[in-house]
């Protein structure tokens, strides 16, 4: 199936305190989640989707580490770009830096530290996205934390609040958004929280009144981690290593790539031919050259 958005964004910005002292010498989305760098893990969510352009955005000190790990992203066939946050305005300000990147298209974005386990029903959700807002709601036991919204029976969003005190509803909103490319106007309309930051929920909430956002809201079957704290990373990384116990190689992009038909069996050989002696290299081997299509 060929995706309905082409473009995504991975923000992959933030100070990352609350994994401080982790994050006092590198940013967060360089951190190992398990065997892999947790940006590998939104990055490959993008890759499985079908979308091929895709922007990072991240501060001007982090940018030049992100970009000596992936490049430009042709030896797996997709094509990245980077753009600087020079300052922490709030996850909208992605499709302001954004732009010219999106340039009229529709776009995703992603934010670096969410993890998702299993794709059925974010694809199920893209199938059905033509324009609009798209959001993702995952059960959660502890709300306050992240972008609450609150559904009428109809299983229809009625209201969207950033880390309330008293959430409506038990749904968190994921870091998963789809868009049509008038998220960019409907950001410059937005004015700064009492925190200083354009807020996702505010921006969400424009496309709410407008009567144009639509939920999809995760079942149990659909695993995912907001990669913010010690605990969550652990979590995600037991998860990560239970697959890997099997052979399957959750967040690798290079098979991501493979599986997408980005790159061939022949170009994976050359892309492991070029890593050291090591674990996941064995892997790729057993999972993604050596394996039966
Ligand atoms: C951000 C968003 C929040 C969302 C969460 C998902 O919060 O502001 O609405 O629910 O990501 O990961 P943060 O985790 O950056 O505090």
């Amino acid at each position: 199936m060929k995706s309905k958005i082409r473009k995504g964004i991975i923000l992959a910005g933030g100070s990352g305190t609350r994994l401080y002292p982790l994050t006092a010498g590198i940013t967060k989305q360089l951190l190992p989640v398990y065997d892999k760098p947790m940006i590998y893990y939104p990055l490959s969510t993008l890759m499985s989707l079908d979308m091929r352009d895709i922007l990072i955005i991240s501060t001007p000190s982090d940018l030049p580490q992100l970009a000596t790990l992936l490049g430009d992203g042709s030896r797996i066939g997709i094509n990245l770009c980077y753009a600087a946050q020079a300052e922490p305005h709030g996850i909208p300000q992605a499709f302001e830096i954004g732009a010219d990147f999106i340039g009229g298209e529709n776009v995703s974005l992603i934010l670096g530290d969410n993890i998702f386990g299993g794709l059925d029903q974010i694809e199920a959700g893209l199938a059905g996205f033509d324009c609009g807002g798209m959001i993702f709601g995952h059960r959660v036991s502890n709300p306050s934390r992240y972008g609450v919204v609150e559904v009428d029976s109809a299983g229809k969003p009625i209201s969207i609040e950033e880390k309330p005190d008293h959430p409506k509803s038990d749904f968190a909103v994921t870091g998963l958004y789809f868009y049509d490319p008038r998220v960019v106007q409907m950001t410059r309309s937005l004015k700064p929280s009492a925190r200083g930051e354009l807020e996702i929920s505010d921006l969400n909430r424009v496309w709410l009144d407008e009567g144009e956002l639509r939920l999809v809201r995760f079942d149990d079957r659909q695993v995912w981690f907001d990669v913010g704290t010690p605990e969550s990373m652990l979590r995600a990384a037991r998860y990560v290593a239970s697959f890997a116990d099997d052979g399957v190689l959750l967040g690798s992009i290079e098979i991501t790539a493979l599986r997408q038909g980005f790159i061939d069996r022949g170009q994976l050989q050359c892309l492991v031919d070029g890593m050291p002696t090591c674990r996941y290299k064995e892997q790729l081997v057993s999972v993604g050259i050596n394996a039966d299509s």
